[in-house]
């Protein structure tokens, strides 16, 4: 259907959204998985949809009936994954700085949480004991992305427990028998092929600190950032070699320590391509020689 057709029917400015290319990227990431455990030779790989790269409950719907897991970080992000049909067992919810009541919710509906600092360890821990948690880590010095501002690892950023203060999360840890189950890292955003060494030079600073700090894991998650191409000269993320470049790294690590469930966090990756924003011109002018173009797209949905 053409664009002024679709208007004329659902109204102006309007979100559209291609199913085909959208489908496309949800098999892309389950044939990553598929062949990266078949690489492996391990049964447990998943994918977590971060929910933050648009929450569109058809969208949602779409990704799980097709077998994805997902990633909530707010009450809204989990709502909209129980509403899609998420089971409690396919979602993580990876928080920054919630409130203790936030945090009991999850817990009480016995979904995994993933925390990001001591302090909410502690604040989770002086009410309530004797449960399992993950956290997310910050390696030093590695992260990736199209810009630094969206680089959320190494020195400059907020995110994550760093190495050096990993005692004092274990002593809090030990105060209030709270087990560490997994942990998580999230590097950065729109890796593409060029970024695939820093990417992977992050998993094995992971991997490391794991093996050093960490005897009992069940669950790595290494985290979101698959690119996709935004600039004319930028080339599709090439799945295919970042498993070359991760396999060996991967099954080192899992040949030293003992099976665990490793798990990604695509975002952007999924939906990206397939939206679409149509408007309406309202307004067109020719001022200091410049053409603005006045539309109606901006944020005033009512349903
Ligand atoms: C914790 C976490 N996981 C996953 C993602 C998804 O990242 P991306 O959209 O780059 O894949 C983000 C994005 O900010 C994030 O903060």
């Amino acid at each position: 259907m053409e664009a002024n057709e679709l208007i004329k029917k659902h109204g102006s400015p309007l979100y559209v959204y291609d199913e085909q290319v959208l489908e496309s990227r949800i098999t892309n990431m389950i044939n990553f998985a598929e062949k990266l455990k078949s690489e492996l030779n391990v049964s447990k790989i998943k994918m977590h949809y971060s929910t933050k790269a648009n929450n569109n409950l058809h969208i949602l719907k779409k990704i799980k009936q097709m077998g994805l897991s997902i990633d909530s970080m707010s009450p809204v992000e989990l709502r909209l994954a129980e509403l899609a049909g998420f089971d409690k067992d396919d979602i993580l919810y990876v928080c920054n700085n919630v409130s203790l009541q936030e945090m009991l919710a999850v817990i009480d509906k016995d979904i995994t949480i993933c925390l990001d600092s001591i302090s909410q360890v502690e604040l989770l821990g002086q009410a309530k004991q004797n449960i399992s948690i993950m956290v997310r880590i910050n390696p030093e010095g590695v992260g990736i992305g199209h810009s630094d501002k969206v680089d959320t690892s190494g020195k400059k950023t907020k995110f994550g427990i760093s190495e050096e203060n990993l005692p004092e999360l274990f002593k809090v840890c030990e105060k209030y028998n709270i087990k560490v189950i997994g942990i998580h890292q999230h590097l950065g955003s729109l890796f593409l092929d060029s970024d695939i060494d820093q990417f992977v030079t992050g998993v094995e600073s992971l991997l490391r600190i794991a093996k050093t700090h960490f005897k009992d894991l069940e669950i790595i998650d290494l985290g979101g950032g698959f690119g996709t191409p935004y600039k004319e000269d930028e080339k599709e993320l090439n799945l295919d070699a970042l498993i070359d470049k991760l396999k060996p790294v991967l099954s080192n690590f899992l040949n030293e320590y003992h099976m665990v469930e490793f798990k990604f966090e695509p975002g952007r990756y999924i939906p990206c391509e397939s939206g679409y924003i149509l408007g309406t011109v309202n307004s067109v002018k020719n001022e200091n020689n410049r053409i603005w173009v006045g539309t109606d797209i901006r944020n005033e949905f009512t349903s």
